[in-house]
């Protein structure tokens, strides 16, 4: 296995709080990477050191071996795009000029905007289905609408690396699929790598090459979704009884829980 993105030793803290301690993580390549794991565990924390908009309290993320701690933001930019679980959107922008700003690090002060940009622009916008929203503000959308826009903007970003935090929040069902089922094609066709972060464990089973499990801020289990996800790693992380089944349709684990609570 080839990483280009690791982390070693990587401590992450806000103020007195220790979050995530002497974390050493290898990202494949070229595969589809899924973190897991209850809330308040670090893994918006630790995706968002891996997109540099965290400094480490003390050891670091290395992007092909080099510190991202002393690459220029522009080049990082080129290379990595995140997608936070809240992103904020300047006020009464519109669809089309958020999913543009997706262009500025392959901007030059001497081309602002180039038919590449054009193009990565109205196709990002294509493949997340929001091309006719293009003129709407973004904060006059449904919550739903506005996650696809985002997802467009970090797609029109056309990095190598890819990191989402939650990309399926507030999506229905069908639209949620559509999405994990794009990551998976911008995987295949054009060999991105992706960490995305999930809360739905048989997605995460489905989706995911690599599925990571963390647990107060440290990695409890790694490896292909087939052997990670196992009734004692759903009780031990998460505290929930449940049942493993095949998946029906794929193969891969199905998380039952136990029965909901009644009266008798
Ligand atoms: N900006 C911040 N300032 C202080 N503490 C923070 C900040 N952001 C997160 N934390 C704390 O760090 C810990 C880890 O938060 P993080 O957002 O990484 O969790 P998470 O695993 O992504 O959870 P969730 O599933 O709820 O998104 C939590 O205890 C949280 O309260
Ligand atoms: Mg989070």
């Amino acid at each position: 296995m080839t990483a280009r993105l690791t982390t070693r030793g990587l401590t992450l803290a806000y103020e007195e709080r220790t979050v995530v301690e002497g974390l050493d993580l290898d990202v494949p390549d070229g595969r589809v990477t899924v973190i897991v794991g209850p809330n308040a565990c670090g893994k918006s924390t630790t995706l968002r050191a891996l997109g540099r908009l965290l400094k480490p309290r003390e050891g670091s993320v290395l992007l092909d071996g080099e510190s991202l701690a002393t690459l220029p933001t522009k080049r990082i930019a080129q290379r990595i795009g995140l997608l936070p679980q809240t992103p904020v959107a300047p006020d009464s922008i519109t669809v089309g000029d958020l999913v543009a700003r997706g262009r500025q690090p392959h901007q030059h002060w001497w081309q602002q905007w180039s038919d590449e940009d054009e193009r990565a622009v109205t196709d990002a916008m294509d493949r997340t289905d929001v091309s006719a929203l293009a003129d709407r503000a973004v904060d006059e959308l449904s919550g739903g609408q506005r996650q696809r826009v985002w997802i467009a903007m970090a797609l029109a970003q056309e990095t190598g690396l890819l990191l989402l935090d939650e990309p399926t929040t507030y999506l229905d069902i069908a639209h949620q699929v559509e999405v994990l089922d794009l990551v998976r094609q911008l995987n295949h066709d054009q060999g991105r790598t992706v960490v995305v972060v999930l809360h739905d464990l048989n997605q995460a089973a489905r989706y995911a090459d690599h599925l990571v499990a963390m647990k107060s801020g440290e990695v409890v289990a790694e490896g292909a979704p087939a052997e990670v996800v196992t009734e004692e790693l759903v009780r031990d992380v998460f505290g929930l009884e449940c049942v493993v089944v095949p998946d029906p349709v794929t193969g891969s684990p199905l998380i039952v829980p136990g029965a909901p609570w009644s009266a008798a």
